[in-house]
């Protein structure tokens, strides 16, 4: 990554140091429901960890409507399916994003990562070797539910954040998403967070409600990363296609995430040790992971 991007963002060496350390490398924003907020959870995460002075890579694994490049408002040329069929290669395709976010675009490249050929898979591997950034966080953007792809592109993840809502259908999802995730062989950190809560208090009811059931029928430890107020002002800012950094740091749900941001570089127990290259060969080596592969 470029040094011009770590400068203006309250780059701290000391302390990043110790970030460094501490946090984990690679998490990934999932949820059982679609449109409770992954996209705009994974671009504040992003921004924040700028702010400390991490060099952030976001891989956009969803072709939802609103996709971290135009949430962030940039467009696209490319994606990673240029890459898969040779126009372009990953160094061409990668957008900076504000305060020097770096975003992999999506494409059904990464958002079908399991149904890839062997051969495909080993070119995209070659590509991602090839990368000039490096980072010290990589955020991935997942699609809403429990296909392969996605519970593969959590098994890369040391913390996977599950997102929901307040509502009940929500819950239900987000529910039968950390039951899948801890069937798998190879299972992330999982914490939760309610977006769109009316209240600090309705948020906690939500997470003791999810990590009581989680508890009690699958013996898993979820841990509560805090809550999003409802807020008007976001509707306004993606309907208006403004970059998320704007409304990042000036309304209530912006400082929310920030805290939360906070509170994930800060707090990490154990250190995320493993190499970048490591990190992309668990990427696209499905068959490491528990996805079902189709045929190579
Ligand atoms: N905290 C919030 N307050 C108000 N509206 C929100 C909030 N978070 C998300 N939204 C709304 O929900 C929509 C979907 O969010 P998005 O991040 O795209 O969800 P997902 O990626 O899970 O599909 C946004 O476009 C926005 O209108
Ligand atoms: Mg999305």
């Amino acid at each position: 990554m470029n040094s011009d991007t770590t400068s203006g963002a309250g780059f701290n060496s000391e302390k990043k140091m110790k970030f460094q350390k501490n946090f984990p490398h690679v998490i990934s924003i999932t949820s059982g429901k679609g449109g409770v907020g992954k996209t705009l959870t994974t671009v504040n995460l992003a921004l924040s960890a700028r702010r400390l002075g991490l060099k952030v890579l976001v891989l956009d694994g969803d072709m939802g409507l609103a996709n971290v490049d135009v949430v962030l408002g940039l467009q696209a040329r490319y994606n990673i399916n240029d890459v898969l069929e040779g126009r372009i290669g990953i160094n061409s395709i990668i957008l900076d994003g504000p305060l020097g976010v770096k975003i992999i675009p999506s494409g059904s490249g990464i958002c079908q990562l399991a149904q890839l050929s062997f051969v495909q898979r080993i070119a995209l591997l070659e590509q991602l070797e090839q990368l000039n950034e490096d980072f010290d966080v990589l955020v991935i953007d997942t699609s809403a539910g429990i296909a392969d792809t996605v519970l593969h592109l959590n098994s890369v993840a040391e913390q996977s954040i599950i997102v929901t809502t307040p509502e009940p259908h929500a819950m239900t999802d987000a529910y039968a998403m950390i039951k899948v995730l801890s069937d798998q062989k190879k299972q992330p950190n999982i914490s939760l967070m309610v977006n769109m809560a009316k209240s600090e208090m309705e948020g906690q009811q939500v997470y003791n409600r999810l990590s009581d059931v989680a508890n009690r029928f699958i013996g898993k430890d979820i841990k509560y990363l805090g809550m999003i107020p409802f807020d008007p002002q976001i509707q306004k800012s993606v309907a208006q296609r403004r970059a998320a950094s704007e409304f990042t740091t000036h309304t209530n749900a912006g400082q929310a995430w920030n805290k939360i941001a906070q509170n994930i570089f800060d707090n990490q127990g154990e250190p995320g040790i493993r190499e970048q290259d490591q990190i992309w060969r668990e990427l696209v080596w499905v068959n490491q992971s528990n996805a079902q592969l189709s045929s190579i």
